[in-house]
């Protein structure tokens, strides 16, 4: 029998509902023929597609990141605004493909508007100058009488769209990204940008570009950029053909958060730094399949992804003092939970842990202690490229536990990894009790590579309900399941 020990009042922090955020790249079909098409009858007079839009905003997403990626490291903002007709199409050297510059910045506040969530724009640090930089910040949030502000209004909108979140570039330690950088050069150029940046509108936030939150990149630029910044980003993707390597695999993430978390204390300490540094994730998920950089990272996801995304939602509740901002990537066809084809979507499998977090987890994160079968992770060479296996034994059950201020209302996110054993538990409160039946909602299917297709949800929610007395409930988690638990609670 396994056993989760929840004390309301042993809090860990806040979450911020941010880690629920999304990304939209210009990559394959992610905005053209994904969440734009303007050709399409499913599409409203706007050319965004409806059936994404209402899919999308059930994830709940608070800010999506764009443009990239990999792309924004060639794009130049300035050919996307304007007279759609007279926009230039242009070779796209990220991806190898075309541009036709159809979606630029107009499309995409209109886009986040209509999806009720905040703009988070990353700047070109590959081809890109600062002055390109500067202008797309006037552009978006000046409000003087002056060239790029009057640019704005003269595009038919008076009212400054009021971008807070901007990245200082993407990626710039890989050798894949237009515009590679040491760490030292990425520092030197970083400050500059952000200096001009800031100045153009003081009220901006800053996300320097980290790397995995392990790296010697990592610690430079967390010590360079640390007084200019008010993030530090992390990219780590995950994935394996082994289930438990890849159900696993998402603990990168703890190790990530852990060490990030330190280098940016010791970062405010040792430079006397005031203002709080956070982790933007801004670019997560399993992703190992569709590597091939033309093949429009299709992935296809299965069961036991489902359970690694949940894994992952897990960690930012845990690290919520640490990570304030996360970005699953991507939204839509590009490693995404929403699939569409011309005429149809499909919900992927790793939509329902992702929508059923971002409506169930709670603002303050609580310290769950678990007591369960332990697995160890020996051969996990096929886990690319972040490895975990020295941090193993993992528990068997992935736990978050969050509830509601005042104290009445509990949800556990809860993990079983095992692909084949169902695992009894109990669920024990400490100087609270529950208060009537609580509600499972269940994401499992038949094993960990089951996946959903066009017409065809191998995987889905199903919710039942389950009875709680006193201070303690029983329940059984199925084998290879994502299960959130809401209940509510009397003190
Ligand atoms: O999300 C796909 C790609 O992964 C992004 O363009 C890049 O930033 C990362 O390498
Ligand atoms: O695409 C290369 C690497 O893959 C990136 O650094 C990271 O985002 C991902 O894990």
């Amino acid at each position: 029998m396994a056993k989760i020990k929840i004390d309301p009042d042993r809090k860990v922090g806040e979450l911020d509902r941010r880690v629920f955020g999304g990304f939209i790249e210009h990559l394959g079909r992610c905005i053209y023929g994904g969440l734009f098409d303007e050709d399409s009858p499913l599409s409203d007079d706007r050319g965004f597609r409806k059936d994404v839009l209402e899919a999308a905003r059930n994830l709940r997403m608070p800010i999506l990141r764009w443009p990239g990626g990999n792309f924004v490291s060639g794009y130049h903002w300035t050919d996307g605004i304007g007279p759609r007709e007279e926009r230039p199409r242009r070779t796209e050297l990220a991806w190898f493909s075309e541009e036709s510059n159809r979606f630029g910045t107009h499309e995409y506040i209109d886009y986040c508007r209509t999806l009720g969530v905040e703009p988070y724009i990353c700047v070109n640090m590959g081809t890109g100058t600062m002055d390109e930089a500067q202008g797309w910040v006037e552009y978006c949030n000046g409000t003087s009488d002056t060239y790029w502000a009057n640019l704005r209004r003269a595009n038919g909108r008076e009212e400054p769209f009021g971008v807070k979140s901007w990245g200082l570039g993407n990626e710039m330690y890989g050798d894949w990204q237009i515009g590679t950088l040491t760490a030292e050069e990425y520092v030197k150029k970083a400050r500059e940008f952000a200096k001009v940046m800031r100045r153009t509108d003081p009220s901006i936030e800053l996300v320097g570009c980290g790397l995995s939150g392990v790296s010697g990149w990592d610690r430079v630029v967390v010590d360079g950029l640390a007084p200019f910044v008010d993030y530090h980003s992390v990219h780590i993707y995950t994935g394996s053909d082994d289930h438990w390597s890849n159900v696993l695999a998402p603990h990168a993430a703890d190790r990530a958060l852990r060490t990030v978390g330190g280098m940016i204390e010791r970062a405010r300490y040792e430079q006397g730094i005031e203002h709080p540094i956070h982790v933007a994730y801004d670019e997560w998920n399993v992703w190992f399949r569709e590597r091939d950089e033309t093949g429009g990272l299709e992935e296809r996801y299965t069961l036991s992804d489902a359970l690694a995304v949940a894994t992952y939602l897990n960690v930012f509740a845990r690290h919520c003092e640490t990570v304030k901002i996360a970005n699953l990537a991507q939204m839509v066809n590009v490693i995404a939970p929403i699939f569409t084809n011309k005429e149809d979507m499909f919900l992927q499998t790793i939509y329902h842990p992702l929508r059923l977090c971002a409506e169930h987890m709670q603002e303050v994160v609580l310290d769950a202690f678990v007591d369960c079968e332990k697995h160890d992770l020996v051969a996990e060479a096929s886990t690319w490229p972040h490895r975990v296996a020295n941090m193993g034994p993992f528990d068997v059950l992935d736990v978050s536990a969050t509830r509601d201020a005042p104290g009445r209302d509990l949800t556990l996110v809860v993990v079983n990894r095992d692909p084949d054993n169902p695992i009894e538990t109990t669920v024990q409160l400490t100087d609270a009790a529950f208060d009537g039946a609580a509600t499972a909602y269940e994401v499992t299917g038949d094993g960990p590579e089951a996946t959903n297709d066009f017409g065809k949800e191998r995987v889905g929610v199903t919710g039942r309900s389950v009875s709680a007395a006193g201070s303690s409930l029983e329940h059984t988690f199925p084998a290879c399941s994502v299960t959130v638990l809401r209940a509510a609670m009397s003190g």
